[in-house]
């Protein structure tokens, strides 16, 4: 079994969102003030597993849970050990902002969670406290090294890299990495949703991260290839790092796209930069017993894939939905 777009791509790669609620407010994720979604517009735990399974035996063989905050749905760990069950399915992995984890890495692990990617922006409390709008570093921090100590197959570190605000840091970040013996990736910011502040001002291409890092590490390239859109190198003195660049703006890796992501209301979104969508809630909602319409909404939908995203006028929003509907 296997899923395949309209121009020959292969989709093994479910992105699920299972809230739209975070106890952060990062700037380049949300509004200061976030209106969240009354429940009976989310996607109830069953139904989240009911896609799970659904998508796993069309061919989805890896799954990331996201938000929002994924940690903070009620739940949660239970929901990981259900999809992590499903037979045919390759790897359970989230992304969280590690706010949670000195709690629930271990319990998550427990669940079959094979991998976990954490965001942190910045080493420095109030720089933190500034880009998370209320983010406090030293839980992030240990939870970073209960999730390093838990037993995950890999941890990985995320971080969004903004003029003025986190681009000074790099060398300390990496350094930090080194120092927990876990990866790194760099990432550009997207215009997604209308964040109240224009992204021209603090925009940072990876290449210039990529040449900081140079300066002060010495790289080695790789071509390794974790089945994302990140390009990695590694470090000459330290080669068990390895610290990727994710560069939806300066590099258009849409040609080797391999998935899709469901955001918490239900809709399937082709592609993150665009506005096209399958209403998954309302299929499920009139079929409560019957995964035919479903099966076949899904392979209409990958037919209709969109070839590329378009970020060119980078800066400025041309998707209007916010980051944490769709979980990155
Ligand atoms: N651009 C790039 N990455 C983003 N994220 C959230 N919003 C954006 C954006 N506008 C990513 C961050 C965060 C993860 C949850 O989603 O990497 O760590
Ligand atoms: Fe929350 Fe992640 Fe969005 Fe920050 S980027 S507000 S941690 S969902």
């Amino acid at each position: 079994m296997s899923l395949v777009d309209g121009v020959g791509r292969s989709i093994d790669y479910l992105r699920l969102s299972v809230t739209d609620r975070c106890d952060f407010r990062c700037v380049y994720c949300m509004a200061k003030n976030m209106t969240f979604l009354p429940r009976q517009q989310v996607l109830t735990l069953e139904e989240l597993e009911r896609l799970a399974a659904l998508f796993v035996g069309q061919g989805v063989r890896k799954i990331r849970l996201t938000g929002g905050e994924p940690l903070i749905r009620p739940g949660i760990v239970g929901l990981c050990r259900n999809i992590a069950a499903l037979p045919g399915l390759r790897e359970l992995v989230m992304t969280s902002n590690g706010s949670q984890l000195a709690r629930l890495a271990q319990p998550l692990v427990d669940a079959g969670v094979k991998r976990m990617n954490i965001s942190l922006d910045s080493l420095d409390a109030e720089r933190f406290r500034a880009i998370t709008r209320n983010g406090d570093l030293r839980q992030v921090l240990d939870g970073i090294e209960a999730a390093r100590d838990a037993g995950f197959e890999r941890v990985k570190l995320n971080c969004v890299v903004m003029k003025g605000r986190n681009f000074d840091e790099v060398p300390a970040l990496v350094q930090y990495a080194i120092d927990q013996g876990i990866d790194i990736s760099f990432i550009e910011e997207m215009p997604l949703g209308d964040v109240g502040r224009s992204r021209g001002e603090t925009f940072c291409a990876s290449d210039e991260v990529r040449a900081v890092i140079a300066r002060e590490h010495g790289l080695i390239d790789s071509t390794e290839n974790s089945g994302g859109p990140a390009r990695y190198v590694r470090l000459a003195r330290h080669p068990g790092t390895r610290i990727g660049f994710i560069s939806p703006n300066s590099h258009n890796f849409c040609g080797s796209c391999n998935r899709v992501r469901m955001t918490v209301e239900g809709q399937l979104l082709l592609c993150l930069g665009q506005e096209d969508a399958v209403d998954f809630r309302a299929l499920l909602r009139r079929y409560p017993l019957e995964d035919v319409p479903l099966v076949e909404a899904l392979q209409r939908g990958l037919r209709g894939k969109p070839l590329r995203h378009d970020f060119s006028g980078a800066g400025e929003v041309q998707v209007v939905r916010f980051m944490n509907m769709s979980g990155g």
